[in-house]
């Protein structure tokens, strides 16, 4: 049996969110990181194109701030929006001391300037990379640091069941203690102490079936806030990419923005170009709408897939802007220099997530979520290219500054250990893998980049289902990654379908052919989901739209 370990802080996930958390948080203080599986496996590891930040002269922070307000379609923050734009400079020169090598601009003028990249929305060049591989560099990098960091234990292959609260301790003040974490290679479940908790678990977008994340994206950190009584928020606006590889083996494998943003066009299978008829903007339009427009083109023409030709650029050009994406291409046998290569929209990003203030604190005293998890108010509608990686490093600042600035908390006193008693091994594994692929498979087909009314009943009748199929599968069988994991999307599947189904109006990323055009009778309002036992939890997260 397992002794109950505490720490002052317990970082459930290991990405941009969660590395740079650790790394903020001084040396006195005794963290326990978690990962699911290896430090490294998260959607950080993927990101291409880069990371927003005002750094070219010719731009400003009113520009970025009005650019991400434009795409996030009268839902962003503007308060939190200002708060993330005036750090990004800032947040570029931790990464840079922290030993991320961010590509340089090749200036005659200028030997220390950096490559600026354009993606969809920016009306700047405001985007710093490491080639088309940033996210790589940037988890690479500050995972060497916190490995050799003394102060931080690592609980790799752990995967978090559920938080501990004073509620299910049956105590009156609202706090969270700590988790519950399943040990993959013993298959036990550890119960961790912590004076502070933090939520940096990433998206939910394995919820559909075609995503450019890793597994690791199943919406546990959205779950397991929302059963410890925290309210979620704008959970309809799941953002779909609109340019993943289309190739059987490919596995939803992205193109990034910056090869539009580098000139790439769109085109038909006949090779006729189409973006202009749908925006003004054409390949740079936001995410949202140039998303639909394929989807749009798709439908129309019966097609599987349409085309990204960036191959009247000279291949030198291409293969310094873009070796991961070109290479990759040539493996599944597409000469981005010579054709035009096919693509297909896939979800991508969780706009919406687990409501949480400037402090990136949560409705729960002692639970913080920081990164994809949280619904910051910086996204609005739709989230902007390559201001996410920069919502991880200003919110895990803003969290590892606020827990140290709280001090020595109290440490939760004795811990109630995972009962296991009355359980005994599935028999069934089939039902579990069974439900993973139904669930994915109604959230693209009903609660996708087009919705109607009828649909999200369609899929939220089918969640119910689940619901009570899952419900007893874990009150009677010993769980595994894949069972809570399940249970988890489950869960926030029906929070998309909830709060897809409360909006009566097309905005950013939720359309439905029901309510086609925004409702401008009224001043836009978030969608906020409340839990049946949210009064237990409750703390001041108070910003909202
Ligand atoms: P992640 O990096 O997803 O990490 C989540 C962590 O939580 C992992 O360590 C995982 O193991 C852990 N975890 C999850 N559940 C549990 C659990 N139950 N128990 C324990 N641990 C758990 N954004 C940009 O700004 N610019 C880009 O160029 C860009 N490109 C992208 C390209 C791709 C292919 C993808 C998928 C995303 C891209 N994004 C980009 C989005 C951005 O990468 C993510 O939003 C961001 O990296 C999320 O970081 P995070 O730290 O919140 O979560
Ligand atoms: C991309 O490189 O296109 C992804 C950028 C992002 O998701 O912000």
């Amino acid at each position: 049996m397992q002794q109950a370990a505490s720490y002052d802080v317990l970082i459930l996930g290991s990405g941009a969110a969660g590395l740079s958390l650790a790394l903020r948080l001084p040396a006195s203080c005794r963290v326990a990181l978690v990962s699911k599986g290896p430090l490294q496996e998260g959607s950080t590891l993927y990101a291409q194109g880069g990371i927003s930040a005002v750094l070219d002269k010719a731009d400003s922070l009113e520009s970025h701030v009005a650019d991400t307000l434009n795409a996030g379609a009268g839902l962003c923050d503007p308060q939190t929006v200002r708060f993330v734009v005036a750090q990004g400079p800032e947040c570029i020169r931790w990464l840079i001391a922290q030993g991320v090598r961010f590509t340089r601009a090749h200036d005659a003028y200028d030997p220390d300037a950096y490559h600026l990249t354009r993606e969809g929305g920016h009306s700047h060049r405001r985007v710093v990379h490491a080639d088309d591989a940033t996210g790589r560099e940037i988890e690479t990098t500050l995972e060497k640091l916190v490995r050799a960091r003394a102060n931080i234990t690592l609980l790799e292959h752990h995967i978090a069941v559920d938080l501990i609260t004073a509620a299910k301790l049956g105590e009156p003040d609202a706090r969270c203690y700590g988790a519950y974490l399943l040990e993959r290679r013993t298959q036990h479940v550890r119960t961790v102490g912590a004076r502070h908790v933090v939520l940096a678990t990433g998206g939910a977008n394995k919820a559909y079936l075609y995503s450019t994340n890793p597994d690791s994206s199943s919406g546990d950190g959205i779950a397991m806030a929302w059963r410890a009584g925290c309210r979620v928020a704008n959970m309809e606006f799941m953002q779909f990419h609109p340019t993943c590889l289309f190739h059987p083996a490919a596995k939803s494998f992205l193109i990034s923005e910056a090869v539009r943003g580098e000139g790439g066009k769109l085109l038909l299978p006949n090779g006729t170009p189409f973006m202009h008829k749908f925006d003004a903007r054409a390949e740079l339009a936001p995410r949202d709408i140039v998303a639909r427009a394929i989807d749009h083109e798709m439908k129309r023409l019966g097609s599987d897939h349409v085309l990204l030709d960036i191959s009247h650029r000279p291949r030198e050009f291409i293969q310094e802007h873009f070796p991961t994406i070109y290479a990759r291409c040539l493996e599944y046998g597409y000469d981005m220099a010579k054709d035009p290569i096919p693509v297909v929209p896939a979800a991508h990003y969780t706009c919406g997530g687990v409501l949480t203030d400037l402090h990136a604190r949560t409705d729960l005293p002692g639970l913080y979520a920081v990164g994809e998890v949280a619904c910051t108010g910086l996204h609005g509608a739709n989230r902007m290219a390559s201001n996410s990686l920069l919502e991880c490093i200003v919110f895990g600042a803003a969290a590892a500054a606020d827990i140290t600035a709280a001090g020595h908390t109290d440490l939760p006193g004795k811990l109630p250990k995972w009962d296991e008693s009355r359980v005994t091994d599935s028999d069934e594994e089939v039902v579990v893998s069974h439900n993973w692929s139904e669930l994915r498979h109604f959230m693209w087909d009903y609660v996708g980049i087009v919705r109607t009314d009828k649909r999200l009943q369609r899929a939220l009748s089918r969640t119910e289902l689940l619901l009570h199929e899952i419900a007893e599968y874990y009150g009677n069988f010993r769980i595994t990654g894949d069972l809570i994991e399940l249970r988890n999307l489950e869960q926030v599947a029906r929070l998309i379908i909830l709060s897809a189904m409360a909006r009566k109006e097309s905005r950013g990323l939720h359309y439905t052919l029901d309510y086609p055009e925004p409702d401008n009778t009224r001043i836009p309002q978030s969608t906020v989901l409340v839990p049946p036992n949210f009064a237990a939890a409750k703390q001041a997260v108070n910003w909202m739209r």
